[in-house]
């Protein structure tokens, strides 16, 4: 059975189509990561998936319950850690699991057991009596997902779960994600703008654009279905960048050509036959190139050969903050 199935699932904002048909199946003890831009229809997908938005048309089971119609039992079997920070400022690290602790029912010695047991497996032992106010954004940030465990569910689902934190303290909830992961045998969804994050964590890695999944694979799959092997990065000045790269296109080996903070970024049969010819051309054409650099395929080309486009991280980053999750309620269901 699966983890986690969606079949056909769509969902309407009046013309708006946030998700265009989502079939996804996602098998028990899998790290599925869910890749994609500002809008793509990430937070939607798992607002459906835990059983907060109410889908517009199709389908979605958690191991094998009906999001819809066993809301309650799903709820039991998934911890959640939504994208816009939520644990109460007022509370301590303490109070915080153990309100969710009662709230699933939890029998007072067992609730402590796991709530000590959980923080200090997230660094939080020491600091349980502090209130939330005085924790940094990494340390909030672990306890939500402490919290989203305390009733040991079998599904952990993440919407963007380092979103604004330090390089840091990004990988400090990766190593977490992964010591959960093989302790409790969790199958973990999360969704994610970052290219490394996906890249280190997930086992299989479904790009989602305009509410639709354009790939799914693993991470070195998805590389193989990429007809380029390398990638050429230039950057240049002194040109229109929309010109150069019309006349990068038309160069023998080059599949690929777009622009990303100004730098070309090229995709090539052979890299090392390409660099010369394009340098030789671009000079011809006025331009300075400032950089040349010649790379492996990573994932970011991979999202830009399905989209046609890269992800702008800072951009995203920013806008994140403001939609997403954290809505008001009212634009809920
Ligand atoms: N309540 C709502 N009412 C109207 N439109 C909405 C609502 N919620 C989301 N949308 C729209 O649906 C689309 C998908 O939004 P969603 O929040 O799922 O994207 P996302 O992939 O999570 O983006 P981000 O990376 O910014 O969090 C966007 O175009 C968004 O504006
Ligand atoms: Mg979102």
């Amino acid at each position: 059975m699966a983890a986690i199935e969606t079949i056909e699932l769509t969902k309407k904002y009046g013309e708006l189509a946030a998700l265009g048909g989502v079939s996804l199946s996602i098998p028990e003890g899998d790290f599925f990561g869910l890749l994609g831009p500002n809008g793509a229809g990430k937070t939607t997908l798992i607002r459906i998936l835990t059983t907060l938005l109410r889908p517009t048309n199709g389908k979605a089971g958690i191991l094998g319950l009906d999001v819809v119609k066993d809301r309650a039992k799903v709820r039991n079997l998934i911890g959640v850690v939504p994208q816009a920070m939520t644990s109460d400022l007022d509370l301590t690290g303490i109070e915080t699991m153990d309100i969710y602790a009662r709230f699933y029912g939890m029998p007072k010695k067992e609730r402590q057991e796991r709530i000590y047991e959980l923080l200090e497996m997230v660094g939080l032992r020491e600091r349980a009596k502090d209130l939330v106010a005085t924790y940094s954004g990494g340390m909030r940030r672990r306890l939500e997902i402490a919290r989203g465990l305390v009733h040991k569910p079998s599904i952990l689902i993440l919407d963007e779960p380092t979103i604004g934190l330090d390089p840091q303290s990004r990988h400090v909830v990766w190593e977490l994600l992964e010591k959960f992961r093989k302790m409790d045998k969790l199958t973990i969804l999360l969704t994610t703008h970052y290219m490394e994050e996906a890249e280190t964590l997930c086992d299989h890695v479904a790009i989602i654009d305009h509410g639709k999944i354009v790939a799914l694979d693993s991470v070195e799959g998805l590389k193989k279905q990429v007809p380029e092997k390398d990638i050429v990065e230039l950057t240049i000045s002194g040109v229109d960048l929309e010109k150069a790269i019309e006349w990068v296109k038309t160069v023998p080996t080059v599949k690929s050509c777009v622009n990303r903070d100004d730098a070309l970024i090229i995709g090539s049969d052979n890299g090392a036959q390409a660099i010369p010819v394009l340098i030789e051309g671009l000079n011809k054409m006025g331009a300075n190139i400032n950089k040349a650099l010649l790379k492996q395929l990573s994932l970011e080309d991979v999202f830009i050969h399905f989209t046609g486009r890269p992800i702008r991280e800072e951009e995203a980053k920013k806008v994140s903050f403001l939609l997403g999750a954290g809505v008001p309620s009212k634009w809920g269901k």
